[in-house]
């Protein structure tokens, strides 16, 4: 068996209403005076209400920075760290979508860390500890709360990552009421993105180990077992739970056995024409997924009957295209947009986001099939 190594969050939390015991576990961790980072909808909405409750009756000073924006600029990250500042915070709450909580895992990061945002991005470049922190994610998608990763946006479209131990977070909160109202597309954008989490860390090329793999099959059994009811009738809680914990455990799949083409696709069209992470990601994956068939068509052919278990097809690769046919129709039954077309692209903008796509190389390097840029046009083109 090949060697691997695996990490992940190492306090989790699941259990609807858990949001309401952020006191005690704040407190746990030693913090009085914490920084909760969120968004306005989550505020307007007051999502955060039990978790302002209980930390008041902890005894712990609250400072909320709700100023987070999808796909946050660098100037949302260092607006947070300012007011934190300004808290003396002495611990992070992150609450909400990917954004939220990458902002939060930063925030945490870089006050109490000497290094700047500039310093920090790439792989392992963070030095020292954190603020004590924790992550309530209220969207199932981007495992953010278990991965050891912050996405910022730099300059106009191009986006950035931090990569470092230190952005796991000391606890990971899993509170399903929180996504009851989490609005049809988002969530269907959102469980599309976890799925896509779960497929590519189960095909990555070079780090593929058996506990990813187990946890990449079980995330695809919740979520695709549970995506539709989550869409159609969010107030199901088995559902909203099952994607919840699907998310997560996509999101563990995938910090140790890397995304790879769909993401690196995905990650030009969110920056140019500013389309939601999950919708990107889904605007290319079956086209990605039909690209790969040539060196992935056993591995899909296996997820296939946990993705649909009355699948039909008499040989692998019959098993796998009828398993890219489906997830083709899920993502149109569900709501969303399938062609490139429908968010504002043409068949003028694909050498420009092609070309874009051929940057990512920290992610396609991990596809099962080489994509040159001629690939990258052709699925692109696909796609329109
Ligand atoms: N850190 C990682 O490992 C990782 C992985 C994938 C993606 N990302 C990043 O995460 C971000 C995307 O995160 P996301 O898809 O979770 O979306 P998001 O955080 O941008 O939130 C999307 C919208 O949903 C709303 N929302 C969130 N929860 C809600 C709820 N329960 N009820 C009602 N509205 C709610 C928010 O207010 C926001 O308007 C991107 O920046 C992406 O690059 C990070
Ligand atoms: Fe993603």
């Amino acid at each position: 068996m090949k060697g691997f190594t695996f990490q992940t969050t190492r306090h989790i939390v699941s259990e609807p209403g858990a949001s309401a015991q952020l006191g005690p576990l704040m407190k746990g961790l030693g913090a009085t005076r914490v920084l909760i980072v969120t968004d306005a909808g989550i505020v307007k909405h007051r999502l955060h209400a039990p978790a302002l409750a209980s930390l008041a009756d902890a005894g712990i000073a609250c400072e909320t920075y709700a100023g987070v924006v999808a796909d946050p600029p660098e100037a949302v990250v260092l607006a947070a760290v300012e007011r934190g500042r300004q808290h003396r915070a002495d611990g992070v709450l992150g609450f909400g979508g990917g954004s939220s909580m990458d902002t939060a895992k930063l925030a945490a990061f870089l006050l109490k860390s000497e290094q700047k945002l500039t310093e920090i991005y790439g792989l392992g470049a963070c030095k020292g500890w954190r603020l004590p922190l924790v992550l309530v994610p209220t969207t199932a998608g981007t495992g953010s709360e278990v991965t050891p990763v912050a996405i910022v946006t730099t300059g106009a479209s191009e986006k950035m990552g931090v990569v470092s131990p230190q952005l796991l977070p000391d606890v990971a909160v899993l509170d399903a009421d929180l996504t009851l109202g989490l609005p049809r597309p988002v969530t269907a954008a959102t469980g599309i993105d976890a799925m896509v989490h779960a497929i590519e860390a189960f095909t990555t090329k070079h780090k593929k180990n058996p506990m990813s793999d187990t946890l990449a099959k079980e995330a695809l059994r919740l979520l695709a077992g549970n995506i539709r009811k989550a869409c159609f009738d969010g107030a199901d809680r088995e559902a909203r739970a099952a994607m919840l914990l699907g998310a997560m455990l996509a999101g563990m799949a995938f910090t140790n056995a890397p995304v790879a083409a769909v993401h690196a696709l995905a990650y030009p069209i969110g920056g140019h024409f500013h389309v939601p992470h999950g919708l990107s990601n889904s605007l290319v994956m079956p086209h990605v997924m039909r690209f790969n068939l040539p060196a992935a068509a056993a591995m899909y052919a296996e997820l296939a009957p946990i993705v649909f278990p009355t699948i039909g097809g008499a040989t692998d690769a019959a098993r796998a295209e009828a398993m890219i046919d489906g997830i083709a129709a899920l993502i149109a039954e569900i709501g969303l947009e399938t062609r490139l077309g429908q968010v504002g692209i043409s068949h003028n903008h694909v050498p420009m986001l092609a070309e874009d796509a051929m940057k990512v190389t920290r992610l396609l390097v991990n596809n099962p099939r080489e994509v040159g840029y001629a690939d990258a046009v052709r699925i692109y083109e696909a796609a329109l």
